[in-house]
């Protein structure tokens, strides 16, 4: 059994999770921590708010209220809405913890002690008419690398330079709008990444074989760029105090301490339970823990280069990410998802149209893995109706009620295999090892297919072997083949677990047996679990079609191009 330690981006607190998001991290890290589990290891699932930075400052002065207030409340709501699509944290915590700010400050002296920070003076934008040092996302402007004429002052989103706001051309602040911008100086502390190059670049060199594309490009562009020093401190209220002498009146700049915030709440975690917990055996434990971190491509450069430069700065032995998932942009409808515009299907919503296991599979089924992917209502309709529905719900209703009908509510039994049976299990189990080393590779879009393609066979079975002609002149015969044919839905739970955990556990309760492992899957033994006598129900139906005139009422709430 190994420890795995799955940490999914953690969201900024201010921010309303659409889709997008939920598929950028939270919904891959879920597949995997629930996959990994049913492999039987050892898994350690951590996110949490990321709840510093002017962000929230300017959030909760739009809503008026105390900036702690307005975290808390929006935590509250975040955690909710993972609650209902069903993610399986082991601790959804926070990063504006006690915990937290010890594990920054901890990590922060042994920088310094070591040699890694320096003091600098610099030249920052002072709003005149909003009377504050601007952070850099709120300064808005053209990105002097690619044009992109939205560009924000800590990073492009277009090309994803990660930027200083001083470099945006035509700047203004996003809080007010006004050009009236000054740059004034004052003192900060720097992480002086170009000492850490060397090591840093020698430590990613032993990733290249295994973290995916997206991830070791976008970390080798930066490092072929050559890494400059990163300001860690910031002009502002809301956040950690500097702790060191004539730093007091900053705070650490929020992309310092919310990486450490996988630390600070797995501590947080810890905490609760000291006697059986301990942070240490997965934080500083690289040799037992594999670390698999799951973000947004926005992200990978924070993840590849500078929090791992930073944990490497102290000296000491962290767990460092072992595979970084890093995932493109889902877009909506051809556009952006927009709060302000309406435009897009946030997750709170989303719970609220559709049971959140048509969202799960239809999200992973099309995860922007290797490029961006486009929802639209048809493609999300068509799935539902088709995959979902048409293939593996009709499969599951028409096994049971066939069997339920023709020979009563228990599970068929006695009879022989034929060779129709012994190629299913052949052809099966090739494809169960495919899905199986999908998904421990994370390529979530194949593992999607070949899941589909598995419930495919199921229905290509039955087609073949048509139990309902068989019976009227061999009961026997027809018995052995609703029999695998109920064994076919258990082994399909177990499979579609990860992804659709209501709809598996469903399934399993028609048959009144409970969710069982993957761990060396042999489908011979899986079709005998369930050997003749058991009782079933039939059940209402899997899921529910989509009908035309609900396609239009969600395009009208939700906007469409189409
Ligand atoms: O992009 C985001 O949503 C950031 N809040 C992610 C932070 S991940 C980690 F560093 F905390
Ligand atoms: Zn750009």
């Amino acid at each position: 059994m190994s420890k795995i330690l799955v940490t999914s981006a953690l969201p900024y607190i201010n921010g309303v999770p659409h889709l997008g998001h939920m598929v950028g991290c939270l919904l891959p890290s879920d597949t995997y921590a629930r996959f990994m589990r049913m492999m039987g290891n050892e898994v350690l699932y951590i996110c949490g708010t990321d709840e510093h930075g002017t962000t929230s400052e300017v959030g909760a002065l739009k809503a008026g209220m105390d900036v702690q207030a307005y975290c808390d409340m929006n935590h509250a709501r975040h955690a909710q809405t993972y609650k209902d699509f069903n993610l399986s944290f082991d601790f959804f915590g926070r990063t504006s913890t006690e915990q937290n700010k010890e594990m920054t400050y901890h990590i922060f002296e042994q920088l310094d002690k070591n040699g890694f920070i320096e003091e600098r003076v610099i030249k920052q934008v002072y709003s005149i008419d909003d009377k504050m040092f601007l952070a850099d996302r709120y300064i808005t402007g053209t990105c002097p690398y690619c044009g992109y004429d939205k560009a924000r002052g800590d990073q492009c989103e277009n090309c994803t330079k990660v930027l200083e706001p001083t470099e945006l051309l035509d700047a203004r602040s996003s809080i007010s709008g006004s050009k009236n911008l000054e740059v004034r100086e004052t003192k900060h502390l720097f992480l002086s990444l170009p000492k850490i190059e060397g090591e840093l670049a020698a430590w990613l060199k032993t990733k290249e074989p295994f973290w995916p594309d997206i991830a070791y490009t976008i970390a080798q562009k930066w490092l072929k760029e050559g890494l400059k020093e990163r300001c860690i401190t910031r002009d502002l209220k809301w956040g950690f105090p500097v702790n060191k002498p004539g730093y007091e009146d900053k705070v650490f700049y929020v992309w310092f301490d919310a990486p450490i915030g996988y630390i600070g709440i797995t501590k947080q975690w810890a905490d609760e339970k000291p006697a059986e917990r301990s942070w240490k055996d997965w934080w500083q434990n690289p040799k037992e823990v594999r670390h698999v971190e799951f973000m947004g491509k926005d992200n990978v450069p924070y993840h590849s280069i500078t929090f791992p430069a930073t944990l490497l700065g102290t000296r000491e032995n962290w767990t460092q990410v072992d595979f970084l998932k890093g995932m493109s942009y889902l877009t909506y409808e051809g556009g952006k998802f927009s709060k302000s515009e309406k435009r897009g299907i946030f997750a709170e919503d989303a719970v609220k149209e559709f049971p959140v296991d048509y969202w799960r599979y239809w999200l992973m089924a099309n995860a922007p893995e290797s490029s961006d992917a486009a929802f639209s209502w048809e493609l999300f309709a068509g799935a539902v109706n088709k995959d979902l529905n048409g293939v593996l719900g009709n499969f599951v209703s028409r096994v049971l009620k066939m069997t339920s009908s023709k020979l009563g509510d228990k599970v068929p039994e006695g009879g022989e295999y034929t060779a129709t049976e012994e190629e299913l299990i052949k052809t099966l189990q090739g494809r169960i090892n495919d899905y199986i080393a999908y998904m421990e590779a994370m390529e979530f879009r194949k593992a999607m297919a070949e899941l589909r393609a598995i419930w495919v066979e199921g229905n290509n079975y039955i087609s073949v072997t048509e139990p309902w002609t068989v019976i009227k002149t061999d009961e026997q015969r027809a018995k052995v083949i609703l029999r695998v044919c109920i064994n076919l839905i258990r082994i399909f739970a177990v499979l579609s677990a990860p992804i659709m955990p209501t709809a598996a556990q469903s399934m399993l309760d028609r048959l009144g047996v409970s969710l069982t492992g993957l761990k060396n899957f042999d489908v011979r033994t899986e079709l005998s679990v369930l050997n003749g006598g058991e009782k079933f129900e039939v059940g209402e139906p899997l899921f529910e079609r989509i009908t035309p005139e609900k396609m239009t009422e969600l395009k009208q709430k939700y906007g469409s191009t189409q």
